[in-house]
């Protein structure tokens, strides 16, 4: 297929290449849809649903539907935005308040999509969880995985898939879901080859190289972590 597809996004025409899905094309025309599973170097997941957009009235995600010519995309409304603060808010849960201390504390793409979306302390206390409290998996020389961070994006499990190890999975279900490799082994006893892909594609801190040190900027998605900075929430960003 060859040329260049025409489409609109809230109103405004946006120009594709063919193969493109609707979230590639937004973010090559500068139009921020907030994304947490998605990644250029694998399939799309689907996983997350924070990209939802309507499509002739229609919810569906940005990153795995393909752009079409002529379509009519709303990116932005105020049903879409409640049903992605839900996911949000439910992902930060119980998710670890550790951000001052945290690597990817600036680079995060959970503190992104909340400080874009304006997650609130309400938001967050009326479905506050418990953390998931497993321990986390240091057996590998080179880095460690924190469960207590992890958003379950699947984005290492379809990286390590990518580079032919597959070592890991989704594991357990519900609030036990975790990342893991098989029989819940220790990664050092799968097929890891300690290439560290996923470490580079991880989103958010779960995956940390034993080597970096933690960020020492102060950012922060949620206000219970004792510092009270708040720095993040309620500034909408893109
Ligand atoms: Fe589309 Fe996660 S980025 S579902």
């Amino acid at each position: 297929m060859t040329g260049t597809i025409k489409f609109k996004i809230d109103g405004e025409w946006v120009e594709a290449s063919p193969g493109m899905t609707i979230l590639e094309a937004a973010l090559a025309n500068g139009i921020y849809i907030p994304h947490l599973c998605f990644s250029d170097v694998t399939e799309p997941f689907g996983g997350c649903r924070l990209c939802l957009v309507e499509s002739e009235g229609r919810l569906v995600t940005a990153c795995e539907n393909p752009a079409e010519e002529g379509m009519n995309i709303v990116s932005e409304s105020g049903r879409i935005n409640r049903i992605r603060r839900n996911t949000v808010s439910l992902i930060i849960t119980n998710h670890s308040r550790d951000c001052l201390t945290c690597r990817k504390s600036g680079d995060c793409k959970l503190q992104e999509v909340a400080s874009y979306l304006d997650v609130s302390e309400d938001d967050l206390e009326r479905l506050r969880m418990d953390l998931k409290d497993v321990p986390p998996d240091d057996s590998n020389p080179f880095f460690i995985r924190d469960h207590d961070k992890c958003v379950l994006c699947g984005i290492c499990v379809r990286v390590c898939e990518y580079v032919g190890a597959e070592a890991i999975d989704f594991a357990y279900r519900g609030h036990d879901t975790k990342i893991a490799a098989f029989l819940d082994r220790d990664i050092m006893d799968s097929p890891c080859v300690s290439c560290g892909e996923c470490v580079e594609a991880c989103p958010v801190g779960a995956l940390s190289p034993r080597t970096e040190k933690p960020s020492s900027e102060v950012k922060t998605v949620c206000p219970y972590c004792g510092a009270g900075c708040e720095i993040h929430l309620g500034v909408r960003g893109g």
